[in-house]
């Protein structure tokens, strides 16, 4: 073997062994940012504008959760996370301000802002998420 063909060799082989390591460090980047979206788990749901505006923010697929938020009737500088899916048989319920109620449009039950159940058929609560606001957004962590 020529010393050419051998330094060509080489050299292959050293890019072909570095692929994998380039390869990893871009899904470690990717990972990274998608680490400071979910940095510890929270994720943004929507604005505090919006929320303060429409009363409620929802989204029926965040990381694959339906939910809601709004804020708490009692201590409104307090968020509340709930799961939007009735527990009754699985329809998303909507916030009803004027009613301080999340309602549920299939069989009427309703539940208190802080997901226990006010009126059935539906007799557990809805699940709870931890939620908080960080600068003009609306954080909830699923
Ligand atoms: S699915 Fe909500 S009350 Fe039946």
């Amino acid at each position: 073997m020529k010393r050419r063909e051998f330094n060509n060799l080489l050299a292959l082989g050293l890019l072909a062994s570095s692929l994998p390591v380039a390869i990893a460090a871009c899904q470690s980047d990717s990972t990274s940012e998608a680490g400071s979206e979910a940095e510890g788990g929270f994720i943004p749901l929507g604005s505090v504008a919006d929320l303060d505006a429409q009363g409620s923010l929802a989204n029926e697929n965040l990381q694959g959760k339906n939910l809601a938020v709004i804020r708490d009737p009692n201590a409104p500088e307090a968020l509340i996370a709930v799961s939007a899916v009735c527990t009754h048989a699985g329809c998303t319920v909507t916030w009803n301000g004027d009613q301080n109620l999340f309602a549920c449009p299939c069989h009427a039950s309703n539940f208190k802002p802080d997901g226990t159940v006010d009126s059935g058929p539906a007799r557990q609560p809805l699940a709870i998420f931890e939620a908080k606001v960080e600068g003009d957004q609306v954080l909830v962590k699923v």
